[in-house]
């Protein structure tokens, strides 16, 4: 049985829908784990780096190893960051800057959160998004630990879209 090609063209118009839908979902699917794997190159590049280089302007001791108790998290405003130390004794630098809008975000010790006033984005203290409309995690900064010192780059904010084990960095 031969169909009319006017009967064929209107059952292609919806298939052809489909496939452009498709293609659409799976070129934005490939961007954005393309997006992701630089993200994450680009965090390790820098975290490879075991000696502060660069502008050296923007570099800060925060203190020593052993000013910070395991799981905590400790303000350093000078540098606008939080600093966060792991149970396992990792260090993370996390921007006090929230990841929506760009308010500050406290810390708020009884419920365990880092909050934002402006819209009340809330996150873990490893800077993950509990509550939105933040899009992704709270921004860090690479940390270096030279002689029992623990040392901030300020000037190399780090976008990333949650924690991973590899964003810690042990003495
Ligand atoms: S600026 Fe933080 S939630 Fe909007």
């Amino acid at each position: 049985m031969s169909t009319s090609p006017r009967k064929q063209n209107n059952r292609e118009k919806p298939l052809n829908r489909r496939n452009f839908l498709k293609k659409t979902w799976a070129a934005l699917g490939i961007l954005a784990g393309l997006e992701f794997t630089g993200a994450g190159i680009a965090f390790l590049w820098s975290n490879k780096e075991k000696t502060p280089a660069g502008d050296r302007s923007k570099l800060l001791s925060v203190g020593a190893v052993s000013d910070f108790a395991l799981n905590s998290v400790t303000p350093f405003r000078p540098g606008r960051l939080y600093i966060c130390r792991l149970e396992d004794g990792g260090f993370l630098a996390i921007s006090l800057k929230c990841s929506h809008l760009g308010c500050s975000v406290s810390w708020d010790a009884s419920s365990g959160k880092f909050v934002c006033p402006c819209h009340s984005s809330s996150f873990d203290k490893l800077g993950n998004v509990l509550s939105p409309p933040a899009p992704r995690a709270l921004d860090i900064f690479p940390v270096f630990i030279q002689n029992g010192e623990v040392l901030v780059n300020t000037g190399k904010p780090v976008k990333r879209q949650r924690f991973i084990k590899s964003q810690a960095v042990y003495a």
